[in-house]
């Protein structure tokens, strides 16, 4: 595929690692439901369930302000000082301003002390995070809040039924810690890539509405899901039978159902919140993951396989080994 990058690799090359030891997720209050679609558009609930799997989306809220909310609450969950966070990474491609980049927003609400910056990769945007925040931490840092939040409202056109019915607002975020020295690493295998040469089938002008070719965009995901998922996997030196819980982007369940059968997944072993949240870009794989391990899916030594893809193209997936080591007290940020 033309403008493919070859960017990834596994971090079991003596590199220092990293492990997720809290998350936390946001979502605002004003829900958009298919019948509130249905009152305003030439929809119906039928039409939009059967065809993405979406019942309903979250409106409102600021794109820092739902990033600080989860942030907080994952750095609660991890049980650390907020001022031993060295790096926050937020992962938008729904910022609230051009400038300053939200995550300065996010560092001044939450009082962290520490480097931010925002890192747009579309939907991918959160993977592409984890690998940053592993290359960080391999380059010496200690703990980094990694977010992905997203105001998609803002992106979106209420009167275009093609994307009106998918996308909605929300956060996740989750607290890595770097593993000390002996101790396995999380990130098995890793894989970013982009096909610039696609962005027509997905974007939006600056202060514009998304504009979508949304059969050209579904046929596109589930090839790039499977090519990306299965690279990261035969860098991590797994199988998908050696995958316990998948945690796809979650734009549309025809697409995770179509991607996932030719990997060999079953939809029990998906994380699926898309239901209830539309795609919220790069907050969807935090907040499905942080709902899977709030419910006790993920146990000790199980692998997790994320993928996620978007506008750009871009894509991206990681192997992680989960554990339930808590946070690693190695001294104070530098
Ligand atoms: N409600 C009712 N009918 C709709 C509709 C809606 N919201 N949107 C489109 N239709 C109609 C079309 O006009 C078309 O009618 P026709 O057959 O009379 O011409 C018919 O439904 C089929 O349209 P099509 O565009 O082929 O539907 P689809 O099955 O591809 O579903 C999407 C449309 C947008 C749901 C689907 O293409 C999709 O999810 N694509 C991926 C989008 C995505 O995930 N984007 C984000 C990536 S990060």
């Amino acid at each position: 595929m033309s403008g493919r990058t070859d960017a990834g690799n596994t971090t079991t090359g003596g590199l220092r690692g990293g492990r997720i030891v809290g998350w936390g997720t946001a979502l605002p209050d004003q829900v958009l439901s298919n019948a509130d679609l249905e009152a305003n558009l030439d929809t119906t609930d039928a039409w939009i369930t059967e065809r993405t799997g979406i019942k309903e989306r979250r409106y409102g809220g600021t794109t820092a302000g739902l990033a600080a909310e989860a942030g907080r609450k994952a750095i609660e969950s991890a049980g650390v000082d907020p001022a031993s966070i060295d790096l926050l990474i937020l992962c938008t491609t729904s910022p609230d301003r051009n400038l300053p980049a939200s995550a300065s927003t996010v560092q001044a609400a939450l009082g962290l002390d520490c480097g931010a910056f925002d890192l747009n990769a579309a939907c991918s945007g959160f993977v592409y995070g984890l690998a940053a925040a592993n290359g960080y931490i391999a380059m010496g840092s200690k703990r980094i809040l990694l977010i992905g939040a997203e105001t998609l409202d803002k992106m979106t056109d209420p009167e275009d039924r093609g994307t009106a019915i998918l996308f909605g607002n929300g956060g996740g975020a989750v607290v890595i810690d770097a593993v000390p020295e002996g101790d396995p690493v999380q990130l098995l295998g890793w894989d970013v890539g982009s096909d610039g040469d696609a962005e027509h089938i997905l974007y939006a002008e600056l202060g514009g509405y998304m504009q979508m070719d949304g059969r050209e965009v579904f046929r596109k995901a589930v090839r790039v899901m499977v090519q990306s998922a299965n690279t990261a996997m035969e860098r991590a030196g797994v199988t998908a039978k050696d995958i316990a819980l998948v945690v796809p982007h979650q734009a549309n369940i025809r697409i995770i159902d179509s991607a996932c059968d030719k990997l060999g997944f079953d939809r029990e072993q998906t994380a699926l919140v898309l239901q209830s949240t539309g795609n919220t870009s790069a907050a969807s794989i935090p907040l499905a993951l942080s709902e899977a391990l709030d419910q006790g899916r993920v146990r000790d030594g199980d692998l997790v396989l994320l993928v996620g893809f978007g506008a750009g193209m871009t894509w991206a997936s990681a192997v992680l080994r989960w554990s339930e080591a808590g946070p690693v007290e190695i001294g104070a940020a530098p």
